[in-house]
C-alpha cells in the first residue's frame, strides 16, 4: 500500500510541521495506551490480530447454512450495514444480479423508511424461502426494527414460524436492547457485537464478516490484510506510519481552509467503500463545530457532473484518490479499419491505460486549480487489500479526530433527529 501527498509538506512552514509531529506522537501513544477521548470504544484497535479462530469457523458455518437460498436480506443502518456493503460491492461482479450465482444475492433493508422500498422488497420475496441477518448494536434503532418486523412476518408466512427461526440470525449487544430480547425468545442464532467496538468500527466483527462470508468471500483473507495493517501501524514511527501521514496531511489542509475532502475512485466497485469511509469520517470527526466534510467522487463519471465545480468553484476542497494499481481483468482496445472515431492511436492498449491517463491528467489539472491531491494506492482490489484499507482508514480516522481534539467514537448529534422523530411519531398517531 502506498500513500503520496506529492510533497505537500514543502508548502507549509516547518514550525507548524514540527508542532504537528509532536502532537502526532502524543496521539499515537494516547490511542494505544487508551488515554485518548472515548478510549472505552477502542476495542477495534487490536481486533484483527486477536480475532478468535472459533468465531471465524462459526461465521463460515453459519454462512454455509444459507447456501441453498437465493436471497439473504441484511437489515441494518449506518455502521451496521455499510461495511458489509462496501466489501461485497467492492468484490462482486458488476453484473452479478444477471449471472447464475453460486452464493445467495445479498439484499439490504432497514437503512431507510421508504414504504415503496419495503413494498418492492416484499414483492420480490413473497412466497420464497430467504435468509435474514438483522444487525443492530443498540437493538432499538427504528429503521432496522421496522424492516425486521415486516420481513420476519413475511418469512413466517412463506416458510412457517418454526423453519423461519433457522433462517434468521441476529447480531447485537450481548445483553441489552429489544433485538437481543427477540433473539433470545425466538431462539435465533446470535452473534455478539463487542461492547468496546462502535457501529462504524465494526466491519471486522460478525457485523461485516457474516454478510461477506454469505456472499462467498474469504473473511480469513480480509482479516489477514487487516492484521498486516494493524502491525504496520503499531510497529512504525510517525514518519513511516502511512495512516498517520494521511492524518497529518488532512489536518494541515483543514487548517489551511480546505474543509471538504472528496474520496475519489476510478472504479465503480469502490462507490460503497466511499460511502463507508464517508460515514466513518463524518460521524467520527463532525462534532463540536469542527471536522472536515467528507464526500465521494466516482470518476471519471462525476467529472462530467461535478468536474466544473471542482476545477473552478469555491476553493475549499481537496481530493484523496483511492487508486488500484492493476485491474483484475484485461480488455485490449481493438483496431478499427475505418477508424471513424480516430481512436486507433489507442489500439492494442488496455482500457486501464486510458483510465490511468485520465487519473493522472485529472490530478494535474485539479492541482493546477488549487485542489490539493493525495493518493492512497493498493496493488489490486481483493479481500486482502480491502482488509488492509479498512484498518488503515479506521486508524487514520481516530488519529485525525484526535488532531482536532474530538471524541472519534461517539455520535451525540445523531440523537437529535431521533428525539424529534419519536416525539412526532407519538403525537401524530
Ligand atoms: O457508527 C455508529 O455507531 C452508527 O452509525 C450506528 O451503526 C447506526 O446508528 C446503527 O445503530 P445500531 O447498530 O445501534 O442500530
Amino acid at each position: 500500500m502506498k500513500f503520496n501527498n506529492y510533497n505537500l509538506y514543502n508548502k507549509f512552514n516547518s514550525n507548524e510541521l514540527q508542532k504537528l509531529n509532536t502532537k502526532a506522537k502524543q496521539i499515537k501513544s494516547d490511542l494505544y495506551a487508551k488515554n485518548g477521548k472515548g478510549s472505552e470504544y477502542t476495542g477495534w484497535v487490536n481486533l484483527p490480530s486477536t480475532i478468535n479462530s472459533n468465531l471465524i469457523t462459526d461465521i463460515n458455518k453459519t454462512a454455509q447454512s444459507f447456501s441453498n437460498v437465493k436471497f439473504v436480506v441484511v437489515i441494518g443502518i449506518g455502521g451496521s450495514y455499510l461495511g458489509a456493503k462496501a466489501v461485497i460491492e467492492g468484490l462482486k461482479n458488476n453484473f452479478s444480479n444477471f449471472i447464475d450465482n453460486k452464493t445467495p444475492h445479498i439484499l439490504y433493508a432497514g437503512f431507510n423508511i421508504s414504504e415503496d422500498y419495503v413494498y418492492e422488497l416484499k414483492q420480490l420475496l413473497t412466497g420464497k424461502d430467504f435468509g435474514i441477518i438483522v444487525i443492530s448494536k443498540s437493538g432499538t434503532t427504528l429503521e432496522p426494527a421496522l424492516a425486521f418486523r415486516v420481513l420476519k412476518d413475511l418469512l413466517e408466512k412463506n416458510v412457517g414460524t418454526e423453519k423461519s427461526k433457522n433462517r434468521i440470525v441476529a447480531i447485537t449487544d450481548k445483553s441489552k436492547g429489544a433485538l437481543k430480547k427477540l433473539a433470545t425468545q425466538n431462539g435465533y442464532k446470535t452473534f455478539i457485537i463487542p461492547d468496546d467496538v462502535g457501529g462504524r468500527y465494526s466491519v471486522l466483527t460478525p457485523v461485516g464478516l457474516l454478510p461477506i462470508a454469505i456472499a462467498g468471500f474469504s473473511i480469513q483473507k480480509i482479516i489477514n490484510g487487516a492484521v498486516i495493517a494493524e502491525n504496520d501501524a503499531k510497529n512504525s514511527d510517525i514518519n513511516s506510519d502511512l495512516a498517520m501521514q494521511y492524518a497529518i496531511t488532512r489536518n494541515l489542509l483543514y487548517a489551511s481552509g480546505k474543509k471538504v475532502e472528496m474520496l475519489v475512485n476510478y472504479n465503480p466497485k469502490l462507490h460503497f467503500f466511499g460511502e463507508w469511509w464517508k460515514q466513518l469520517f463524518g460521524e467520527s470527526e463532525g462534532k463540536d463545530g469542527k471536522g472536515i466534510f467528507p464526500t465521494i467522487g466516482n470518476f471519471t463519471t462525476d467529472l462530467h457532473s461535478m468536474g466544473q465545480y471542482i476545477q473552478e468553484g469555491e476553493r475549499h476542497l481537496f481530493e484523496t484518490v483511492l487508486s488500484i494499481e492493476k485491474p483484475n481483468n484485461e480488455i485490449v482496445i481493438p483496431l478499427s479499419e475505418a477508424n471513424l472515431d480516430s481512436l486507433n492511436y489507442l489500439a492494442g492498449k488496455n482500457v486501464e491505460f486510458a483510465n490511468k491517463q485520465a487519473q493522472e491528467g485529472t490530478r494535474i489539472a485539479h492541482e493546477n486549480g488549487n485542489i490539493p491531491n493525495l493518493t492512497i494506492e493498493i496493488p489490486v482490489l481483493d479481500e486482502f487489500n480491502i482488509g488492509k484499507l479498512i484498518y488503515f482508514f479506521e486508524i487514520a480516522c481516530a488519529y485525525s479526530a484526535y488532531f482536532i481534539d474530538v471524541n472519534p467514537f461517539n455520535q451525540p448529534g445523531v440523537e437529535a433527529y431521533k428525539l424529534k422523530m419519536f416525539e412526532l411519531l407519538k403525537n401524530n398517531l
